[in-house]
């Protein structure tokens, strides 16, 4: 499909008039502050094709599951990020013809995402009754510095036209998902009050009963003079509308602005909440619409001086990066450990909000280079959070004594998914929370987290492993039967290798923990093993057995890891040679044959040696990336950016640049035609991670260093990217011929440029010739 939308370096800019892709534009064009976010619909009445979604983090509801044949251990819900009442409505007739986007005369139609300033503006010429026109400019954002606060500034300008404009602000709270299970609504009122410029409307959810306030003022003016306006207001259940009639003359201008302000009980007691709007609403309109906007520009100036990537030399892939880095800031800011990101964030309903390993292994490594370390902190505490439930999950499939199976997706801890070969097999997403931990020290240096949180998570799941494992006679080795690996074109499989790999690595990493807390903090580790009630001598006796006894699948004639027990008995073939037409096989082929197929979905032997590269050479990784990248049909947007990384790590820059290209436009050229259902957020990281690790080469070592072994592909003339360090700041940009690292701070910066070290003191630069020799 052609795009739509023009390249340019700092916005998305869609030109002319193209209702019947509403929907793909609607998602591209998304904004969200963390706290809230919304898909770009129309504030104007638009009868054509729509996804209406307006969402609060935080915010959802447990529907009743749908499943074809019930298993025991099936989660009974399936909770989904609530589309909630939408409050940009801003209805208008010109002398009485009400306006619809999808049936009135529209020209010089323009849509700007303006990723540096972080709003959505519109401006289009509309006419109506042949020969009245007048030309609208909207911007809208929500504000990243007060972030339950959302504004929208609405100029109508009369080009030929002289009569009256009749506005129509309101809030509608009769909304509701489009994949509801059983089609119900899921939002009932609390209350509702209106006067001429202000209203106020509260719902709750059922079930869950979070009550939601959603609160609008709204003010015109003229010649920048507040104006008055006739006003009557509607009002009926879930919905609170003004209706105010201006006359306009010709050539003149109005500007309403409608600010409006998001509270919920999820952040103050439900009998505050309208007091609470009221105070906001009133602070919003006293600070007005331009100081809003100066605060909020100043918030997003300080998130891209932390996190910008600047690539010279290719326009399309510099707009690609921007997208993707301002879509995971307005999606996730760290502020608060309750929330995670949605694959989707929020741009649509798919994976309805939940959370996904994707979290641990994709966007934690982006939020841990590129924000305070708070945000990486608040990620690990959701799941610390979530221990005891995971506990409690994993004893209804069978578990016992402590051990923890985290759940697939979820949103408060419980499992939500019901289809048994991901629910009960996908486990290695336990592996990747683990993982999390480690990364999240080794960057940031906080190593109180392992005795205060991480520990008591670690051996949760280091319990799950040693009871999810069995002793194979025949073998005569610790065997893991019945998982999915990543790729989940495959299930009910014996020895994922990489499911393996986890299990061991976290066992491992759990022992050495309990080791160094032994020595160094041993009244605090005494303490967690009274919590847990941990059997010392049995557990790590039964730990380092399976360390030293796991099985991996290996075919020593090739000299690689089979992943999974069988997996060479299939008929091996390249996925060119799937005939274009049948591509993607799973939009084409029956799951029968996929599943029978060698065809893999996504990263899985090459996830790990992504994750423990430092435990292979060079050369085995590239055998294994030269046998499996072929096999893979990347039918998962969080795979090619991993086999991208990988293809760099073994010097590989055309195939690492190659596979990077199909990640970097996914959503803007809408590879997969399916942007239309949400942007795929969590793979936007993945993104950046085969800039910043993959080309650049960056990684942090055991010894606490920052490693660089950098590459750049042929046709970008240098990038640069930014990154954070145990609170150093510093840049690198990397040309053709040298690298150049400024460090940011005030404090030393150590690093390691392919296997030489240097110092680079505070505010201070270091340049190095690129003709270095490959560490690797
Ligand atoms: C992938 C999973 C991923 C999920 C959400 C699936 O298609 O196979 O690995 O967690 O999407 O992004």
């Amino acid at each position: 499909m052609i795009s739509l939308y023009k390249t340019d370096d700092w916005n998305i800019v869609e030109e002319g008039f193209h209702p019947e892709r509403q929907r793909e534009s609607e998602s591209i064009f998304s904004i969200g502050n963390g706290y809230m976010g919304q898909r770009a619909n129309f504030e104007e009445h638009f009868s054509g094709d729509s996804l209406q979604g307006n969402y609060i983090a935080g915010v959802y509801y447990p529907d009743k599951t749908r499943v074809g044949w019930w298993k025991n251990g099936y989660p009974e819900y399936f909770a989904k990020v609530l589309n909630a009442p939408s409050w940009i409505g801003i209805d208008v007739s010109i002398d009485g013809n009400a306006i619809d986007l999808a049936t009135s005369k529209i020209s010089s139609f323009r849509r700007i995402l303006n990723m540096k300033e972080g709003y959505l503006e519109r401006s289009f010429r509309i006419t109506v009754s042949g020969n009245k026109t007048i030309e609208i400019n909207s911007r809208r954002f929500l504000s990243m510095a007060e972030p339950d606060l959302g504004i929208i500034r609405y100029i109508i300008k009369s080009v030929d036209f002289e009569g009256t404009l009749d506005y129509t602000v309101s809030i509608d709270g009769d909304v509701s998902n489009e994949d509801t299970n059983y089609g119900e609504k899921f939002w009932l009122e609390v209350s509702r009050e209106l006067n001429e410029s202000e209203g106020i409307l509260v719902t709750r959810t059922l079930k869950t009963d979070f009550h939601v306030s959603t609160g609008m003022s709204f003010e015109f003016t003229k010649d920048n003079r507040k104006t008055g306006a006739k006003t009557d207001i509607t009002a009926r259940e879930k919905y609170i509308a003004a209706t105010a009639s201006l006359g306009i003359g010709k050539g003149e201008e109005i500007v309403l602005v409608k600010y409006v302000s998001v509270l919920s009980s999820l952040n103050r007691p439900k009998e505050y909440l309208v007091r609470d709007t009221k105070s906001r609403l009133t602070d919003a309109r006293k600070k007005g619409f331009d100081n809003l906007y100066i605060e909020h520009v100043k918030e997003w100036s300080r998130i891209w001086a932390a996190s910008d990537v600047v690539i010279e030399g290719d326009i399309s892939a510099q707009q690609a990066i921007r997208f993707n880095i301002f879509h995971l800031n307005q999606t996730y800011t760290g502020k608060d450990e309750r929330l995670n990101i949605g694959p989707k964030g929020f741009t649509g309903e798919k994976y309805g909000g939940s959370t996904y390993w994707d979290t641990e292994a994709f966007a934690l490594p982006f939020f841990l280079k590129t924000a305070d370390r708070s945000v990486g902190r608040n990620l690990l505490l959701y799941r610390y959070k979530h221990l005891e439930k995971s506990i409690a999950n994993a004893e209804k499939l069978g578990f016992k004594n402590g051990a923890a199976l985290y759940p697939m997706v979820t949103m408060n801890g419980e499992e939500c998914h019901n289809e048994w070969e991901i629910t009960f097999e996908e486990i290695h997403r336990n592996g990747a929370i683990a993982f999390a931990i480690y990364n999240y020290i080794r960057h940031t240096g906080d190593d109180e987290y392992m005795g205060d949180y991480g520990l008591e998570v670690l051996i949760g799941i280091s319990r799950f492993w040693s009871q999810r494992t069995t002793y194979s006679e025949n073998l005569k080795k610790f065997v893991i039967l019945g998982v999915t690996g990543p790729n989940e074109y495959e299930n009910n499989i014996n020895n994922n290798w990489y499911t393996n790999s986890l299990a061991v690595w976290t066992l491992s990493y759990t022992l050495k923990n309990i080791h160094i807390l032994e020595k160094f903090n041993p009244d605090k580790l005494s303490a967690l093993f009274g919590k847990t009630k941990f059997n010392y001598d049995e557990e790590t006796a039964k730990w380092q057995e399976l360390i030293d006894n796991m099985h991996f699948p290996i075919d020593s004639t090739r000299n690689i890891f089979i992943q999974q027990d069988g997996y060479l008995d299939k008929e091996l073939l390249p996925a060119s040679s799937i005939p274009s037409a049948e591509r993607p096989i799973n939009q084409n082929w029956s799951w029968d044959r996929i599943l029978r197929s060698c065809f893999i979905k996504q990263a899985d032997v090459l996830q790990g040696l992504y994750l423990f590269e430092d435990q292979f050479d060079a050369e085995t990784i590239k055998r294994n990336f030269d046998f499996y990248e072929p096999m893979t049909v990347h039918e998962s947007s969080l795979s090619a950016c991993v086999h991208s990384i990988v293809a760099s790590r073994i010097g590989n820059i055309e195939k690492a640049y190659e596979l990077y290209l199909r990640t970097a436009r996914l959503d803007l050229d809408d590879y997969n035609n399916e942007v239309s259902e949400g942007l795929h957020i969590t793979s936007m990281a993945g993104t950046w991670l085969a800039i910043v690790e993959g080309f650049g080469g960056m990684r942090i070592l055991d010894d606490g260093k920052v490693f660089l072994n950098p590459l750049i592909p042929a046709n970008w003339q240098s990038y640069s990217f930014l990154s954070q360090f145990r609170g150093i700041l510093f840049e690198v940009k990397v040309t053709k011929d040298c690298l150049t690292i400024s460090n940011l701070s005030d404090k030393v910066l150590i690093l390691n440029v392919s296997g030489k070290e240097h110092q680079v003191k505070g505010s201070e630069k270091l340049i190095l010739s690129l003709k270095i020799d490959f560490f690797y």
